[in-house]
């Protein structure tokens, strides 16, 4: 099934992973996976079995609308991750406790996994909440010294902030308007 997902060829040959399939990253994975081949990975097992059994816990996403996003694999093994072109980055960035600086160790992670798959030409869209600088300051940095690739050169990075708001059934991902923003123009047409 996952070879057969990542064979087939979709609109401008996107192969997109989401990294996170929490509040966020689930509902952006099922949209997507209803056009293009996506690779939804969350570290979490317990997760990931109760998704490949169509229960989201988290109640945004149904059954059927599981069932719908039929070239959506969903997995714990980021390594899956390396036939795809576009990765979008949705975990978690809590605030530390009582303050209000974000934990951006879960961000580092997410970097550190995509460095190892990432290709020339790869897109990287970050989703994740942080504070203005995070993408190019903290992010960028650590997959340069892990892929040992080059931004701008060889990799490229986007921004979309996450306007989801939880339990709201009027306004989704598919009817609210969606903020991206990128570090060249040819990327921003791109996402
Ligand atoms: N939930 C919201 O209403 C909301 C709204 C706007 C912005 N955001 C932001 O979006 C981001 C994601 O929030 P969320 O609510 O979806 O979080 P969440 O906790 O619901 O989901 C995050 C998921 O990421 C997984 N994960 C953590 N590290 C991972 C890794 N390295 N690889 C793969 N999976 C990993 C976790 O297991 C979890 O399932 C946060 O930065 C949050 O601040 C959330």
């Amino acid at each position: 099934m996952i070879k057969k997902i990542l064979r087939m060829n979709f609109k401008n040959n996107y192969k997109i992973s989401v990294i996170g399939l929490g509040y966020v990253g689930l509902p952006l994975a099922c949209e997507l996976g209803r056009k293009y081949s996506v690779i939804g990975v969350d570290l979490n097992l317990n997760r990931v079995i109760n998704l490949k059994k169509k229960i989201d816990i988290n109640q945004e996403v149904t059954k059927n609308e599981l069932k719908n996003a039929k070239y959506l694999h969903i997995t714990n093994n980021h390594k899956l991750a390396k036939e795809c072109n576009v990765h979008i980055v949705t975990v978690p960035t809590p605030l530390k406790n009582k303050t209000n600086i974000p934990d951006l160790s879960y961000l580092k992670k997410a970097c550190e996994m995509v460095s190892k798959n990432l290709k020339k030409k790869d897109i990287i869209i970050f989703e994740s909440t942080s504070y203005p600088g995070t993408s190019e300051e903290f992010c960028v940095p650590i997959i340069e010294k892990n892929s040992k690739f080059k931004y701008k050169k060889d990799f490229f990075v986007g921004y979309s902030p996450e306007r989801i708001n939880p339990g709201d059934k009027k306004h989704s991902l598919v009817n609210s308007a969606k903020i991206v923003s990128a570090c060249d123009s040819s990327t921003l047409n791109k996402i």
